[in-house]
Parts: structure tokens; sequence; C-alpha cells
């Protein structure tokens, strides 16, 4: 495994790679990896002949208040695992090489990135799509592997390749959880054996709420209304966002006659987690 702290020198690499016909399989990551990191690595390892992983703990994509100085780093760690999972290449940028100058071009995309987590943390999916853009046109992958846990976020980036024409397939990688089903994300580690337990109301509210709507529940609001009350009966959780969209476009759905995703964002001590579940009327 080869590691690339420049876009100079990943470029060069990745170009030869390119030239002799190979396939790249891109997984961006801000490190302290888990499973479900593991995972997407995984699949990219199946679908192309190069794999990249990049590691970059991204600032724009961090609100003022948000976590950005506490976000978990481990880069020993997390490259001992890529090189375990057989990653070809890991490109581990600092600040100063992504953003060398301030930014005069950002992507930002409406209403989309403004909906649903981005009331919650605004600005941060155009932060997201932007440092995305960069890693694509850093690495030009032919495909780039997301995970479905962050379903706006895939959604946003689905979009924005649509729009602007990168040619790049989009992976998205099923949640991967935990034992007693909390999804995996790198946060989870600054939850305290108390928080820890508390999460698990995310999840269990998600499968009741599609339980529900699989066995012929139609009204959203019935749905959210009997989650909300699941969810905030749990002591330490405080319930940022809960919603049901269609499945395809985030879209606002009232009844439910079509694919939807339930979508979750939650306080739990000092961390914000996120979760999703897909659903399907009966
Ligand atoms: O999902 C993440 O870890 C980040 O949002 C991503 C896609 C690597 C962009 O910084």
């Amino acid at each position: 495994m080869k590691r690339y702290d420049t876009i100079d020198a990943l470029r060069a690499a990745l170009g030869r790679a390119r030239q002799t016909g190979r396939t790249i399989g891109l997984v961006p990551t801000m490190g302290f990896l888990h499973a479900g990191h593991l995972e997407l690595v995984r699949r990219a390892r199946a679908d192309n002949d190069v794999t990249v992983v990049s590691i970059f703990v991204n600032p724009t994509q961090f609100g003022p208040s948000e976590d950005f100085s506490t976000y978990p780093r481990d880069m020993e760690r997390d490259l001992a695992l890529l090189a375990e999972a057989g990653v070809d290449a890991v490109f581990t940028p600092a600040v100063e090489a992504m953003y060398p100058q301030p930014l005069q071009t950002t992507i930002s995309l409406k209403p989309l990135g403004d909906i649903l987590i981005g009331t919650v943390r605004p600005g941060h999916f155009s932060g997201v799509a932007t440092v995305v853009a960069k890693l694509f046109n850093v690495a030009q992958p032919t495909r780039a592997y997301f995970g479905e846990k962050d379903f706006q976020q895939l959604t946003v980036i689905r979009r924005m390749v649509d729009d602007l024409n990168f040619p790049v397939e989009i992976v998205g990688v099923p949640t991967v959880r935990e034992e007693d089903g909390l999804a995996m994300s790198s946060r989870n580690v600054r939850l305290s054996p108390d928080d820890r337990k508390a999460a698990q109301v995310l999840s269990r509210a998600l499968s009741e709420g599609a339980a529900t709507i699989a066995a012929g529940e139609g009204d959203a609001a019935g749905v959210l209304a009997a989650m909300t009350a699941r969810i905030v009966a749990e002591k330490g959780v405080t319930l940022r966002s809960l919603d049901i969209v269609d499945a395809r476009d985030l879209g606002t759905v009232d009844r439910i006659d079509r694919p939807v995703v339930l979508l979750v964002t939650a306080e739990v001590g000092p961390v914000l987690l996120i979760d999703q579940r897909e659903a399907r009327p009966a």
C-alpha cells in the first residue's frame, strides 16, 4: 500500500493506472475507520483493479460550533487497517494541500442540501459536495463508494454527479450496524456507556417505523408521531429531526404509497448521530 500526501503525487500514480486501462475505486473517508468503511473498501476492491482511500477530516463541512477539533483521529491505526484490507493507495492530504488558498468556488445544491440535516447543519452539504468534487477531480475514479447511513449525503452526491456530468459511477453501500443495531459511526467512540445504550433507541424506532409501514400504515404523520414518542421518551437523547421522505429525491411524503426513507438526527450526550432506514408500503 502506498501513501500519498500531495495531489500531484496521487494524480501521477493514478494516471499511470488509468493509462494501462485499470479501473479505480475511490472510498472517501474522514478516517477513524470502522467496519462500515471496511465494507466500502471490500466493495471497491471487488469492483475495481485499483482501490484508493482518502483520509481527510474536511474542515469546510463542519459548522463553527461543531466537532471539527474533537473529531476522532488515529492515522496509524487507519493505515494498518487499510493495509490489512488490501488497499492499493491512501491519500492523506493536509488541510493546506486541499485548500492552498481560500475557495472562491463552491458547490451547493438547492434545495437538496438545505433540507433535512441541512437545516440542522447549515452549509454542511456544500462543504461535502465541494470536497467530494475536488476528490473526484484529483483521483478521477471509475467508481466511488459511500455509505447509505448518510442517505442525504449519498443523494446529494448522486445529484451533483448528474447535474455536473462527473464521469464516475456512485455506489451506495448498506449501513453496517453494531450487534445492538446502532449504526457504525466514527463518532460512536465519543458516547459514554449510558449514551451508547440510549442511542439504541434510534435504530429501534426506525425499525418499528419501517415495520409499521410494511404492515400497511400509509399515513406518514401517524408513523412519525409514534416514532417521535418513542425517541423523546429516552433519557439523554435530544431529537433534532425525524422525517419520512421519497427515497429517490428526498421530497416530502404525506401518503406512503412509494418507497420511502426514514431519517433521524439526534444528539446523544455530546454527539450528533444520524441514522436511516428504507421502507416500502405493503
Ligand atoms: O462521509 C464522510 O466521511 C465525509 O462526509 C466525506 C464523504 C468523506 C467527505 O468529507
